[in-house]
């Protein structure tokens, strides 16, 4: 079942770009200049009428969640939270008939996801699943929703499933930014033409994987690590922190750039290897001064690049060139090579990624 890929894993980090095809089938077109989530379309009058959008998932289909805050505010101009399920459903949160909940599982049985979204219809609100496994818990307890369509996901660490959900997102971003007349059509169409490129775009950085492995070598005895990035790449360097972590037993943290200099800077020393996500054409500089602050106190610098950049390359230790996409776009892209970084580490410090200790596919139990 793994065909020529020694681990699920690294399996369904090469699936993607086919994932990602998947669950765009029949859902969008560029030329055409449409989008229509099924969902979506079938509560419009409700989705459109709603004060706010409120987000909630754990572990990775958390860090999609946080994306799609970034994605709907951005493209749809509509309030959302993101919130942990686990903390909203203990919180006793303000949760009212005009909210649209958003709840993301990969697997639809993830305890504390399920019992948000009882919550959430106790009181009233609309409840949208986005899940990847069919006929799931979640899915079935949902007024409506997306499947990711990502197929079976089996490594315990979360990987197509994540830009799948990343992908339906902004599929429904666009769709509400749409209808809202929030978005001009033009805009619109340019982001559908650049979703519908951006399998080939994933497939060019999976060929970067012999460069990612020969930086893995070089930093597979860290102790720590840290991922910085802002805006849409600060979820993105979350998600590369929580890949790295779960499945190399590595410490790793990952934190929005600017908030470095809030604390974290006082970890970095020659021994720190820090991972930029610097992909970003709005906030350029400033990733090249928080790389600058990492460099000045002896840290090493991975840092993920567009292609063709030169700035930061004359700064970094290493530089591993994406293609470049709209932003908004971006974290299809830029988590690739994270993934495959955690991935070599992992195997080359004797882990069994695609069942790391102490770690479960679903979380059924609380
Ligand atoms: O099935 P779910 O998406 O609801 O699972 C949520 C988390 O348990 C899951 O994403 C977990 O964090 C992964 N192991 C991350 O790789």
């Amino acid at each position: 079942e793994k065909g020529d890929f020694e681990h699920y894993m690294l399996k369904e980090i090469y699936e993607q770009p086919k994932a990602i095809e998947d669950s765009f089938r029949g859902r969008m077109n560029a030329s055409g200049g449409w989008i229509k989530m099924g969902g979506i379309t079938e509560y419009s009058a409700r989705i459109a009428n709603a004060e706010r959008f409120v987000i909630t998932a754990c572990g990775t289909s958390w860090h999609s969640g946080l994306l799609g805050e970034y994605i709907i505010e951005d493209l749809a101009r509509v309030p959302v939270e993101v919130e942990y399920a686990s903390e909203f459903r203990y919180r006793n949160p303000i949760v009212r008939e005009s909210d649209f909940v958003i709840a993301i599982s990969q697997s639809g049985e993830t305890a504390d996801t399920l019992a948000a979204i009882e919550l959430a219809k106790e009181r009233q609100a609309l409840v949208y699943g986005i899940c990847n496994v069919i006929g799931s818990s979640i899915a079935r307890a949902t007024h409506a929703g997306s499947y990711t369509h990502a197929g079976p996901e089996i490594g315990v660490a979360s990987t197509k499933a994540f830009s799948t959900q990343v992908s339906i997102l902004i599929l429904i971003a666009l769709q509400i930014a749409q209808s809202k007349g929030a978005i001009p059509q033009s805009k619109l169409r340019q982001i559908l033409y650049e979703l519908e490129s951006v399998p080939n775009k994933i497939r060019e950085v999976l060929k970067l994987d012999d460069q990612i492995r020969e930086i893995a070598a070089v930093y597979k005895d860290a102790k720590n690590f840290l991922y910085l990035g802002r805006g849409y790449n600060y979820p993105v360097a979350m998600e590369g922190a929580l890949k790295l972590k779960e499945i190399s037993y590595i410490h790793a943290e990952g934190y929005p750039a600017a908030e470095m200099k809030h604390g974290p800077i006082a970890l970095i020393d020659e021994e720190m290897p820090v991972v930029f996500l610097a992909t970003n054409v709005s906030a350029y500089e400033k990733i090249v001064s928080n790389i600058q602050e990492v460099k000045a106190r002896k840290g090493k610098v991975i840092a993920v690049v567009n292609e063709g950049d030169t700035q930061i390359k004359a700064m970094a230790d290493h530089c591993i060139e994406v293609p470049q996409v709209d932003e908004v776009i971006s974290p299809l892209v830029t988590i690739v090579p994270l993934q495959l970084l955690a991935y070599h580490i992992a195997i080359m410090r004797g882990c069994n990624v695609d069942q790391p200790r102490n770690l479960a596919k679903s979380v059924t139990v609380e």
